[in-house]
């Protein structure tokens, strides 16, 4: 099937089965916000515990705060974000539709990929097993051909976007003869910067109104909050802040799904430390981060770093965590290094001595910051495609199961009477009643047991429990998993213990120890 197709079922099922829904549906929607339903909204919060645990509970020297998501207007002139958190647009005077310039180069740099990876596809069916991909992409004509017009366009757009030169990024589109999608024409406008931040008034009457913003990103809340931190938590250096909460940037181009969206969540934590020691660091969060997803077990070969060639002008190093997603790799955290940029600013427009005093050397200085920044949004998207899978089980049935990594999954346990009578639910409640307290435990009594085994699957619930005639007489359960889908019959009193160790957000946290 086409990872389309597979992208395509993973969103209808995210909604058919309570994960998420657009915005506002009953009014058709509102473009790039959704809605977590029942069941996301569980393995969404997994994902925030999973985090914070990993921040807070096992660094002994990072605290959380939860910031506000107005703030005073100053912070996003001191930050930058006013004069550059910006997108470079164009319009189609045809079909009156705006786009982002680069996104549209990106897009053609992709189509040339494509064109290689069609001639390797053709190929590799042509020689089967005597195919030789490397050499063939050496020698090929037409590869050859293809790869040279991609580098060359990735040159030229790389050189247009660090002024960033908007002419230049007019020109490469109309030399690529890049059309719009929609009205199939190139009567392109010229390009502009954009600011991606939503504002608003707070103030009664429109002249005492003051212009503020929705925050764009959680971390400016932990910069002006590092000396009030620092201070009421005597915090020594090296020390981080973390936190999770929303920000809003009015993208353009927002799609795939959950990926880029208007309103978002964050989890970041910026890490303070002496000048100098930035780029130790630097190596330590990346590779702690890169453990943090890989201990998920969603497949080491799905995540890959992406180092930044092109830094801001405050950042000394930054990366990217990149996962395997259908429509291919792409980032899921950012790891930056961003020197004492933030803090300095911040010194600058409030007048405020933003320093740390260092009593080992009896010196004052700013501090250096290392951030690892994660979108919820998208760890969760990662998830939920890793998981996705449809599965024959020969004799003509075939199942939908979402592979969730236990930890995160919405549901952990379900108890199923075997039939709706003869005191089977009642002594399937009692067993609920006991598990509910050490995890989400779901008690379903509606429909054949097969169609309720097959509902859990599609909500990746790790562990079934099927109470019958026998279980009142014995006090024996049939435990059934979700992935081997193998029963065996076990003791009311032992389920606790069985699935706890598999289920807990601590048998991860353990992982990374
Ligand atoms: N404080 C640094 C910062 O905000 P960023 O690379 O712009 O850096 C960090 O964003 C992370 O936030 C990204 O790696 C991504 O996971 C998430 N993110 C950014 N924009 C997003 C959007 N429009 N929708 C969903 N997630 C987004």
């Amino acid at each position: 099937m086409a990872q389309e197709d597979v992208f395509k079922k993973i969103v209808s099922h995210c909604k058919e089965y309570g994960f998420v829904f657009p915005s506002s549906e009953i009014y058709d929607g509102l473009a790039a916000v959704y809605d977590y339903g029942q069941n996301g909204v569980e393995l969404k919060n997994n994902i925030k515990e999973y985090w914070w645990k990993s921040m807070v509970l096992l660094h002994s020297n990072i605290v959380g705060i939860d910031a506000s998501i107005f703030m005073h207007p100053t912070v996003w002139k001191a930050s930058g974000h006013v004069d550059a958190f910006n997108d470079p647009l164009i319009d189609n005077r045809d079909s009156k539709k705006r786009y982002r310039a680069d996104v549209l180069i990106e897009d053609q740099i992709a189509k040339y990929d494509e064109k290689i990876q069609k001639e390797v596809a053709k190929a590799s069916k042509k020689f089967g097993e005597a195919f030789d991909e490397v050499k063939f992409r050496e020698t090929n004509p037409r590869v050859l051909e293809h790869q040279q017009k991609r580098d060359a366009l990735h040159a030229r757009y790389t050189q247009a976007m660090q002024g960033p030169d908007l002419e230049g990024l007019k020109q490469i589109i109309l030399d690529e003869g890049i059309a719009d999608p929609i009205s199939g024409t190139k009567n392109w406008t010229d390009v502009r910067q954009f600011n991606l931040m939503f504002s608003t008034e707070v103030g009664s009457t429109a002249d005492g109104a003051s212009r503020i913003y929705l925050r764009p990103e959680t971390a400016q809340g932990i910069f002006v909050n590092y000396l009030n931190v620092q201070k009421t938590g005597r915090m020594k250096l090296p020390f981080g802040i973390a936190q999770i909460g929303k920000a809003f940037r009015n993208e353009i181009v927002a799609r795939q799904f959950v990926f880029r969206m208007r309103e978002f969540e964050q989890m970041e934590m910026q890490f303070f430390c002496k000048p100098g020691t930035e780029m130790e660091w630097f190596e330590y969060w990346k590779q702690h981060r890169m453990a943090w997803h890989k201990a998920l077990g969603m497949g080491n070969d799905n995540y890959r770093f992406h180092d930044h060639e092109k830094l801001a002008h405050y950042a000394n190093a930054a990366t990217d965590i990149e996962f395997n997603m259908p429509f291919g790799f792409k980032e899921v955290e950012g790891i930056h290094s961003r020197t004492n940029y933030d803090l300095s600013q911040h010194e600058k427009f409030s007048g405020r001595q933003i320093k740390y005093f260092d009593p080992d050397t009896n010196e004052s200085y700013t501090p250096f910051d290392v951030e690892t920044s994660i979108g919820v949004d998208r760890m969760f998207l990662s998830v939920m495609c890793h998981s996705y899978t449809e599965e024959d089980l020969g004799n003509g049935s075939s199942r939908v199961v979402l592979r969730l990594p236990e930890a995160l999954a919405p549901v952990k346990c379900a108890v199923l009477p075997l039939v709706n009578k003869d005191g089977l639910p009642e002594k399937a409640q009692e067993i609920a009643d006991q598990l509910k307290f050490h995890f989400n435990t779901h008690i379903e009594v509606k429909d054949s047991i097969g169609k309720r085994y097959r509902r859990q699957d599609a909500i990746g619930t790790p562990f079934c429990v099927t109470v019958d005639g026998d279980t009142l007489k014995d006090n024996r359960v049939t435990l059934r998993s979700r992935d081997t889908m193998e029963q065996e019959r076990v003791d009311v009193s032992s389920l606790r213990s069985i699935i706890e160790d598999r289920v807990s957000i601590t048998s991860l946290l353990k992982k990374l120890q």
